[in-house]
């Protein structure tokens, strides 16, 4: 060897050992991601953070358990180096089934540019949809061991789409979007699962207080003390609504929503006579059970509101509980006074949702039926949707909290804990310290 080709073999070996740190970082294949999920105290909404863009910026988005995908406002403010419109007829434009292309006549900028595709962003909030821009952008989050979070993450041509600031009326303050976590091959958990190779499935662990989590991709979720809470879970399988829910929708369109299959309805050990037909989805799209995290309380079909609220206040009676007058939202409030209260939240009647058969059961006790609205008056936190509603059961965030819900997108099945407080732990136990 001369001491040339000694010389390059050297400074090979040194660019080897400079390249290799950023090659490990391309090459790590995270397992699952993990987000933090705040409940903001004046709307009732749950809110998450993801960075987005070059150079990153940290941005504020409710989470939309049935959302089509995630949409930020891209009017105010929004520079980035590799945000790229997607080009009409462009493989993006399908893979996120849009057919609409449009001009934009006025300077370009994120969410102007000739020659794009567009979808529809919903604000499902305030029931608002308009056009948008799909786009790419890069996105970055935490990956998870299911114990912590790790090192992060990034997807560098992730889809969304952009909307005018207008749509944020009536979001939490702070907050400039939406992320969809929706059955479209562009909400978060497909988009993720794809760029990570981890299986279709995500959950969500809803908490009042603090910080509650949803993660990406299989478990384990372990909730602080060492709780596994993927090892608690029921399975029911999850029914697809053939019409679109959203506020605009082209005709053939599916419903990005979960829905699931109640069969009956049971407070305590009684069955509630209800009309069944109100259970099911009929070929208009009408009716049938969907999990909500943007209600704020679960939201049931007059009919099926007066016959669970009387079941409800007779089992109460049986029970000694004192009713007292309603308090607005709700109208079945009791005395807080003999109330008992267990792990499982103040002792009151307990409500089931019967799914695929008898032995399988959503109960929701005490904590997640009773709303506090003084120290003295506890309300049964269900309101009353009216007659002839899309959709006749809304389990809404409220009846979701402290409960995890894996919702596997492959094999079209939701798997529920039950209420966490029963396995002693919480959704607000995930150890957010970082272990990198
Ligand atoms: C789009 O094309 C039109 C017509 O050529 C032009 O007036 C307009 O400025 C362009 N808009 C953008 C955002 O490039
Ligand atoms: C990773 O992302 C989290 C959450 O956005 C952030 O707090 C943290 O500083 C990031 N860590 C690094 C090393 O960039
Ligand atoms: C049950 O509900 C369906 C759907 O709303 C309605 O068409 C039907 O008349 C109801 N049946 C009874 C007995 O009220
Ligand atoms: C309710 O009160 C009645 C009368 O005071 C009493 O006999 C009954 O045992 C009480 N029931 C419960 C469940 O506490
Ligand atoms: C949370 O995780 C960190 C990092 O692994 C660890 O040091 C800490 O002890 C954990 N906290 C609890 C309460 O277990």
């Amino acid at each position: 060897m001369d001491n040339s080709s000694f010389q390059r073999l050297l400074t090979l070996l040194l660019l080897l050992f400079l390249i290799a740190p950023s090659w490990a970082q391309q090459s790590f294949r995270p397992k699952a991601l993990v987000l933090k999920v705040k409940k903001d105290a004046s709307t009732l909404q749950y809110v998450t953070q993801i960075n987005q863009r070059t150079p990153l910026v940290p941005i504020n988005l409710l989470l939309d358990l049935g959302g089509q995908f995630l949409w930020v406002d891209c009017d105010a403010g929004y520079t980035s180096s590799t945000y790229r419109p997607a080009r009409c007829r462009s493989a993006q434009c399908s893979l996120a089934a849009s057919t609409a292309c449009g001009d934009c006549f006025s300077a370009p900028r994120p969410g102007c540019n000739n020659n794009t595709c567009g979808l529809t962003p919903d604000n499902t909030v305030t029931h608002t949809a308009t056009s948008g821009e799909l786009a790419q952008d890069a996105l970055t989050l935490q990956s998870t061991n299911g114990l912590n979070p790790g090192r992060n993450v990034s997807v560098s041509r992730f889809l969304f789409t952009c909307a005018p600031t207008f749509l944020l009326q009536g979001l939490a303050k702070g907050v400039s979007g939406m992320a969809g976590l929706g059955r479209t091959k562009i909400a978060l958990p497909s988009q993720l699962a794809s760029a990570f190779s981890f299986p279709r499935k995500f959950a969500v662990c809803l908490s009042s207080s603090s910080n509650g989590v949803a993660f990406f991709g299989d478990g384990p979720y372990v909730l602080l003390p060492n709780v596994d809470a993927s090892e608690l879970l029921t399975f029911t399988p999850l029914f697809i609504n053939p019409v679109s829910t959203a506020s605009a929708f082209s005709q053939g369109d599916a419903s990005a929503e979960y829905f699931i299959g109640v069969k009956s309805i049971r407070v305590d050990d009684k069955v509630v006579p209800v009309n069944t037909t109100l259970l099911s989805i009929d070929s208009n799209g009408v009716g049938g059970t969907k999990i909500s995290s943007v209600d704020p309380y679960t939201v049931l079909e007059a009919s099926l509101y007066k016959a669970v609220t009387e079941a409800f206040i007779n089992a109460a009676a049986a029970r000694n509980l004192t009713r007292v007058g309603s308090v607005a939202p709700f109208e079945v409030c009791f005395s807080t006074e003999n109330m008992g209260s267990t792990r499982l939240g103040v002792a009151v009647p307990i409500v089931g949702l019967v799914l695929q058969n008898q032995d399988t059961v959503w109960w929701i006790f005490g904590a997640n039926s009773m709303v506090s609205v003084s120290d003295e008056v506890l309300c049964l936190g269900f309101v009353n949707g009216g007659e002839n509603p899309r959709t006749s059961i809304v389990i809404g965030g409220y009846q979701l909290e402290d409960n995890l819900l894996q919702f596997d997108l492959a094999s079209s099945r939701l798997g529920f804990s039950s209420l966490l407080s029963g396995s002693r732990t919480t959704c607000a136990n995930f150890n957010f310290t970082s272990s990198t």
